[in-house]
C-alpha cells in the first residue's frame, strides 16, 4: 500500500545535485517589480469590462470583495513562503504540511492557473496589441467568438518563451522597466479620466443583484463579477515560486508579496472609479481594449493611443511571471517524481527549455482557439485551490508548530486565514457552472495520472533519494 499522506521534507539547494540547481539572483526590489509585473494585466485591462457587464456600477464592490479575499491569502502566502523557501509555492507548501495526495492535487490545480493565465492574458495583450498596428480583428478573435484564430496572442508567448530560454536575469531587469511603463500608463488614465467624472454614472448602483444568478455561463451579480476580477488581484504568488532563486528569502519575500498587493489594490479602485465616472458602462463592456475605447470616447485619442501602447509593452510581464512560475512549478513537481524526471533537465544556461517550450506549445493552442473570460475563469478555479491550500496550510502550522520561527507573522492569523479560505471557497462557488464543471474534470483526469503514474514515481524517486 503506497503512503498517499507521506510529507515532503525541503531539501536545502546545496545537497541537490549541480544540475538541479537554480541561480540566487533576486533580491526584494526585483521581486516587487516582479510581483507589480505579474498582478497588473488583463484583469485591470481588459476583464474591468466583463465585470462592469455582471454587476454594473457594483462592480466597485466585486473590487473591494476579491481584493480584501486576495489580500487575505497574500498574507498568509508571506508566511508560508518565508517558513519553506523552496520552488514550487502552493504545491511545494502542500507537500509539506498536508502530504502527497493534496499537494497533487494543488500542484495540479497550478498548473491549470499557470498556463491558462498565460494564454488569457496573451489574448488580453492581443486585444490592445491588434487594432495599433491594425491587425483584422478576425485573425485576432478565437473561433468561438466568430474569428478565425488569435494569431497575435500565439506571438507574444512566443516571444516570452524565447525571453525564458535566453535566461532569468535579463528578463528580470527588462521587466522591472516596462512595469514602470504599465503603471505611468494606469496613473494616466485615471488623470485623464477623473476629468470627466460624472456621479450620476453610478445610478442605478446594482442592477444585478448581489448574489450569483442567472443561467450557467451568463451567470451576474455582485459575486459572479467578484470571481471573475478577481483575477486581476494575483501574481503575488508568482514571486513565491522564485525563493529558491532569492537571495535573502526571509525579509524579501514578505515585502515583495505584501509590497505588491496594497499597491494594486490602491491603483485598481482608482482605475474602476475613474471608468465608470468617465461614460456609462454599457459602452465598454465588450470591448476586447475598454480603457482605450473610454479615452478615445471622452476625446483623447492621443492618450488612447499611449495607454495601447503601454499595454503593449506592459502586459507582456505579467506572462513572463507566469509563465516563469509555471517552469518552476513544472520543475519542482518533476523533481519529487510526481511528473517525468526528463522534464526537470535544465539546460547549460540552468534554465528549464524543455518544459518552457512544452508550455509554450499549449497555452498557444489555448490562447489561440478559447475565448478569453473561458479562459480567465477556469484560471480563477486553479488558483482559488491553490489559495485555499496556503490559507489552511498556514493555519496548520500556526497549530502543529507554534514556536517554529516565523520570518513573516500574518496579522490576526484565524481572522485572516478564515476570511482566505472562506472567501475563496464563496468565489469559487460564485464561478460560472460549467467552469466549476470543467475544473471537476481536470482534476479527475489529474487523480487518474496520480494513481497510475505518478504516486509510484514519487515513490521510487523518495527510494532513490535515500539510497
Ligand atoms: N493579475 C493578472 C492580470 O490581471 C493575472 O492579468
Amino acid at each position: 500500500m503506497r503512503n498517499w499522506n507521506v510529507r515532503k521534507i525541503v531539501v536545502p539547494p546545496e545537497a541537490m545535485p549541480e544540475e538541479h540547481r537554480l541561480k540566487k539572483t533576486l533580491s526584494w526590489h526585483h521581486l516587487i517589480f516582479l510581483g507589480v509585473g505579474a498582478i497588473v494585466g488583463t484583469g485591470i485591462l481588459v476583464l474591468i469590462g466583463t465585470a462592469a457587464d455582471k454587476a454594473g456600477p457594483a462592480m466597485m464592490l466585486s473590487f473591494v470583495i476579491a481584493g480584501v479575499i486576495c489580500a487575505a491569502a497574500a498574507l498568509a502566502y508571506a508566511e508560508v513562503a518565508t517558513m519553506i523557501p523552496a520552488s514550487g509555492s502552493a504545491y511545494t507548501y502542500s507537500y509539506v504540511v498536508f502530504g502527497e495526495l493534496i499537494a497533487w492535487f494543488v500542484g495540479w490545480s497550478l498548473i491549470l492557473e499557470y498556463s491558462l493565465v498565460v494564454s488569457a492574458v496573451s489574448v488580453g495583450w492581443s486585444g490592445y496589441f491588434s487594432p495599433l498596428i491594425g491587425i483584422p480583428q478576425e485573425l485576432a478573435t478565437a473561433p468561438l467568438l466568430g474569428g478565425v484564430f488569435n494569431f497575435p496572442a500565439v506571438f507574444i508567448i512566443a516571444v516570452i518563451a524565447g525571453m525564458l530560454i535566453y535566461g532569468m536575469r535579463e528578463s528580470a531587469t527588462l521587466n522591472s522597466i516596462l512595469v514602470a511603463i504599465k503603471m505611468l500608463a494606469l496613473a494616466m488614465f485615471i488623470v485623464v479620466a477623473l476629468r470627466v467624472f460624472q456621479a450620476d454614472n453610478f445610478t442605478p448602483f446594482m442592477p444585478y443583484g448581489f448574489v450569483k444568478s442567472g443561467p450557467s455561463g451568463q451567470e451576474v451579480g455582485v459575486m459572479a463579477a467578484a470571481a471573475i476580477i478577481f483575477f486581476a488581484f494575483y501574481g503575488f504568488d508568482a514571486i513565491a515560486t522564485a525563493a529558491e532563486e532569492t537571495k535573502n528569502p526571509g525579509r524579501d519575500l514578505a515585502i515583495g508579496i505584501v509590497g505588491s498587493m496594497v499597491l494594486c489594490v490602491l491603483i485598481y479602485m482608482a482605475v474602476a472609479a475613474a471608468a465608470i465616472g468617465a461614460e456609462p458602462y454599457q459602452r465598454f463592456v465588450d470591448s476586447p481594449e475598454p480603457l482605450a475605447l473610454i479615452l478615445r470616447d471622452i476625446g483623447q485619442p492621443v492618450a488612447a493611443k499611449l495607454l495601447a501602447l503601454s499595454a503593449s509593452v506592459g502586459l507582456p510581464t505579467v506572462i513572463l511571471a507566469f509563465f516563469y512560475g509555471q517552469s518552476r512549478i513544472f520543475l519542482a513537481m518533476s523533481r519529487d517524481g510526481l511528473l517525468p524526471a526528463p522534464l526537470a533537465r535544465l539546460s547549460g544556461r540552468r534554465n528549464p527549455v524543455r518544459i518552457t517550450l512544452f508550455t509554450a506549445v499549449v497555452v498557444g493552442a489555448l490562447a489561440g482557439l478559447v475565448p478569453l473570460n473561458d479562459l480567465v475563469a477556469l484560471a480563477n478555479a486553479g488558483t482559488l485551490t491553490a489559495f485555499i491550500a496556503v490559507c489552511a496550510a498556514m493555519l496548520t502550522l500556526r497549530r502543529r508548530d507554534p514556536d517554529a520561527k516565523r520570518l513573516f507573522r500574518t496579522p490576526l492569523p484565524w481572522v485572516t486565514g478564515l476570511i482566505g479560505i472562506l472567501g475563496c471557497a464563496y468565489l469559487f462557488y460564485s464561478l460560472p457552472r460549467y467552469t466549476q464543471e470543467w475544473f471537476l474534470i481536470w482534476n479527475a483526469v489529474g487523480l487518474v495520472i496520480y494513481f497510475v503514474f505518478a504516486s509510484g514515481n514519487a515513490e521510487r524517486t523518495r527510494g532513490k533519494a535515500a539510497s
